[in-house]
């Protein structure tokens, strides 16, 4: 079916539209992305659900108002409507999902809901037409820390998950410890750069699993890592004069055990193409160490940043896939805090 899709993301602290030319089997182009970001939030130090539902509700309309302009289409227009239905904060997607749900009941388009992270896993089908399974996917976001055998669209079999806090979320936390602003990731990422490597020489969480037979050899765990940071920051008598070096020693930490687990997993599948999506995808040092890891024998595939953090064009393209295979969501869907992956195993 080919077509155009308007597309809405509100799953958390990014209002976000975008209009996406399909063809018969998915996404063809994208014609505009309009993504507010709240900074309200900020003040606080981690994102405020009600604020964030508030926000989205006084700015839907305007943004999806200015991604049509932008691509320069009317509601006439369109072909279909998508939006993200789970997982998220739920004030926050009831917003865009009622206010998909009611421009696609008002004009009888078309309606999907979209699975966020399955949106993440397709973001870089926007930039790269290469970009295809099988691969294996690793998504790093503020929620989610997941590894992924993808042997087809729609397929996805889960090869192991964070236990307890996502990747990203440990980068908000340490930043948050050590007294940067949020989101952290960036602000970490930033000072490591700056900071002496070994000098904090901090544990490699569930690294040594992966030689081990057992569903745990897939598996992430990052609370014990920011304890251990917690601890290093507090016997400091010079936080001025270490921050880097913790920033340093604590990404590197991080990056080795993300490196690691999903360079041997695409060994293993003999896969030739890694992915890596979600925020924590923004990390220029995790896909250049990625990339040197695996250099002889796979490529890996990252969106650039404004596709990898929360925006509304890769909802697009997950919905272009599924549209195109014919599914639809009936008009009695509802957002949903936390959701199953679709096709996912394991
Ligand atoms: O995918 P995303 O925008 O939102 C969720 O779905 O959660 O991911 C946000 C997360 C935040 O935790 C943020 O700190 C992290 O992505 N992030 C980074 C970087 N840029 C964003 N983490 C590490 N390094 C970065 N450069
Ligand atoms: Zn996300």
């Amino acid at each position: 079916m080919a077509g155009r899709i308007l597309a809405i993301e509100t799953s958390c602290d990014e209002t976000s539209a975008a209009v996406l030319e399909t063809g018969s089997a998915g996404p063809a182009g994208l014609k505009s992305l309009v993504i507010l970001s709240q900074d309200i939030h900020a003040v606080f130090g981690g994102v405020v659900p009600e604020l964030a539902s508030r926000a989205h509700l006084r700015t839907i309309g305007s943004v999806v108002d200015r991604a049509l302009t932008s691509a320069g289409v009317g509601l006439d227009d369109l072909s279909a409507i998508a939006v993200t239905a789970g997982p998220g904060l739920v004030g926050a997607l009831l917003v865009g999902v009622m206010y998909g749900k009611s421009l696609a009941f008002a004009r009888g388009l078309p309606f999907l809901g979209v699975h966020h992270m399955e949106g993440h896993l397709f973001a870089a089908t926007l930039e790269d037409p290469e970009f295809k399974p099988p691969f294996v996917g690793l998504l790093v976001s503020g929620g989610h820390t997941m590894l992924l055998d993808v042997p087809e669209w729609g397929q996805y079999r889960l090869l192991g998950q964070t236990r307890d806090d996502a990747a990203g979320e440990a980068f908000d936390k340490v930043a948050a410890l050590l007294g940067l602003g949020y989101p952290g990731g960036p602000a970490i990422e930033k000072l490591a750069a700056t900071g002496r490597p070994g000098r904090y020489d901090f544990p490699r969480p569930m690294l040594r699993e992966m030689d081990r037979e057992g569903s745990e050899r897939y598996e992430f765990s990052f609370s014990g890592l920011k304890t251990a940071v917690l601890r290093a920051t507090k016997a400091s008598n010079d936080l001025e004069r270490d921050r880097a070096d913790l920033a340093r020693g604590f990404q590197d930490a991080v990056l080795e055990v993300l490196v690691e687990k999903t360079a041997r997993a695409a060994e293993e599948l003999n896969y030739d193409t890694v992915m890596v999506g979600g925020g924590v995808a923004c990390n220029q040092t995790l896909l250049a160490r990625l990339r040197e890891r695996v250099k002889p024998w796979a490529r890996v595939v990252a969106a650039t940043p404004r596709l990898n953090t929360d925006n509304a064009a890769m909802i697009g393209a997950a919905a272009a896939w599924r549209l195109a295979r014919g599914e639809r969501s009936g008009w009695d869907l509802e957002p949903r805090a936390d959701m199953n992956f679709p096709g996912l195993k394991g």
